[in-house]
This record gives C-alpha cells, structure tokens and sequence, in this order.
C-alpha cells in the first residue's frame, strides 16, 4: 500500500483525535507505507492492501440477518442495481448532477466524501475543475476494494481510508469539499456524522447530504426488512450554520441538505 507522505499531516486517530504516527517505511516513490499508531492512545491501524484501515474487525451494523444478507449481497451489484434503482429517480446521470452540481469545486480544492462506495462521484467530479485532491472513506471493505479498482480504472488519483463517517480520522478545518451521498439514513448517529463532515470542513464550506426519502426507503424496504421511517435529518445540522436548505430530488425519491459553515470561526464555536 502507499499514501502520499504528507497525508499523515491530515490524518488524525479517529477516536482520540490525536496525531498519527509512520510506524513503516517508504517506498522508491516516497510514498509512505505500514502501520499507523496514535501518538496519544497507542492505537494501531493496520496499512492492507490499498488504504489503511481505521476499523479492523468493527464494521457496518445490520438490524437483523436478513437486512446483513441484503447489503453484504448489493455490495458485491453496487453498480448495475444503482444504476436500474437511479431510473425511478430520472436516470443515475441525471440524480447524480442533481446533488453533485451543489458542490463548490474549484482548482486546487481537496474534496473528501464519507461513504464513497464504488466511487461514481470521483468520476463525475473528474475535470471539473483543476488538481482536485480527492479523498474517501467507507465503511465496507468490500466497497474499498471496488473503489480502489474503479480509480485505476478510471486513471483518478484519491486517497481512501476504510473509516466510519461518525468518527472520521481526519484533523479538524482540512478540507475545501465535504459531501455525503447515500447512507445516512442508516447512520445510527446522524447528527454525529454530520458534526463529523462539520468539524473537517474549513470555515466557509458548502456541505452537501443526499440520501433517499422514506417513498424510496419503503420500496428498498421490501428487501431488507428494515421499517425505520426516513426523515431528513435537516434538524440535526447545528443552529449556527448558514444557509440551510432541504430539498426533495430524485422525483421525489431523495432528499437534499445544504448548509455552509460560516467562514468567521468565531460564528462557529
Ligand atoms: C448507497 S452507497 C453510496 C455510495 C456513493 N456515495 C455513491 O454515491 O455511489 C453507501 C455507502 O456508504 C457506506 N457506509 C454505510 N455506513 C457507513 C458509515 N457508517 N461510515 C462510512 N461509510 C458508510 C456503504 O458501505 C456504502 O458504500
């Protein structure tokens, strides 16, 4: 595995949000390799095969076997069952412009998003403007391996990490882009992962959370038994934010929250 040397400036413990140490090597490249260790808490997070993992054996929670069978299952279809999902919502091109283009991507942004699955937005954002720095986090290992060879695929540069969105292992105010695109109505704490994306967003970053209505979740629900009524959780996002706006998308299939962090840190306490 590699990750760029500098990347360990950005990288924190994800449960005691203390810094990061190389306990590896580098390579021919200089890109660096091995276990990372928190100077602080002496957690070890493992270097495998692409990204280091900040999860070892803890991973996605499952209301029940059948809902573990059902995702374990999509993980492996992620593309072509999104895809045929994204027609009721006016085609995946079309639903993924609807929230993408809410995104502030400028040249030279560094752009993270939490639970990039199979990494379809890495494409979409690909161009967009210049030397995006792209970065992700997902819960599945699954999804990390997809992810990884989508982006060689594609011939896109991104730095993953397998990590749960409610305790990023990111330092605070890193980041120009903070989306989110698909699972926090599953999130069993949303408000945290949103005050996650908050805290690793710098001052005056759009924030952009899209997940599915509860019209969607009832139809997803059939197969995965799951009965959870979706509301969007526009009410969980910190009083002090700016610019909030909820918006139904996707036919009606998804909902879309916008808000930025207010670029005077002292609004922001
Ligand atoms: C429906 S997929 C969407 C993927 C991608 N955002 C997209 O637009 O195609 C949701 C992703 O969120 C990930 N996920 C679910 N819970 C998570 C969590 N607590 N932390 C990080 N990722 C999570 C899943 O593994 C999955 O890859």
């Amino acid at each position: 595995m590699s990750m760029k040397p500098e990347t360990i400036d950005i990288l924190c413990c994800p449960q005691c949000k203390n810094d990061l140490a190389f306990a590896g090597t580098s390579d021919s490249s200089g890109n660096s390799g091995g276990t990372l260790l928190c100077r602080s808490c002496g957690k070890e997070f493992a270097d495998t095969e692409g990204y280091h993992d900040f999860l070892g054996d803890t991973g996605l929670k499952y209301s029940g076997k059948r809902e573990k069978i059902v995702r374990t299952l999509y993980a492996k279809v992620y593309t072509p069952v999104n895809n045929f999902l994204f027609l009721f919502c006016g085609g995946a091109g079309n639903a993924r412009r609807e929230v993408m283009s809410r995104l502030e991507l400028k040249d030279n942004y560094s752009v993270l998003e939490t639970g990039m699955g199979a990494g379809e937005n890495y494409l979409w954002m690909k161009g967009k403007a210049k030397n995006l720095r792209f970065y992700g986090i997902d819960i599945q290992k699954q999804m990390m391996e997809h992810c990884l060879e989508n982006i060689r695929k594609w011939g896109i540069q991104a730095e993953l990490f397998r990590a749960d969105a409610t305790d990023l292992p990111f330092k605070n105010e890193k980041f120009d882009v903070v989306f989110h695109l698909g699972a926090i109505n599953l999130f069993p704490d949303k408000r945290k992962a949103i005050e996650e994306m908050i805290r690793v967003a710098r001052p005056g970053t759009r924030i952009v959370i899209a997940d599915e209505t509860d019209k969607a979740a009832r139809l997803f629900n059939v197969f995965t038994g799951a009965n959870d009524k979706v509301t969007p959780p526009i009410d969980l996002v910190p009083g002090n934010m700016v610019n909030k706006t909820l918006e139904i998308i996707w036919r009606g299939y998804g909902y879309l929250i916008t808000f930025t962090k207010p670029a005077n840190p002292a609004n922001f306490k």
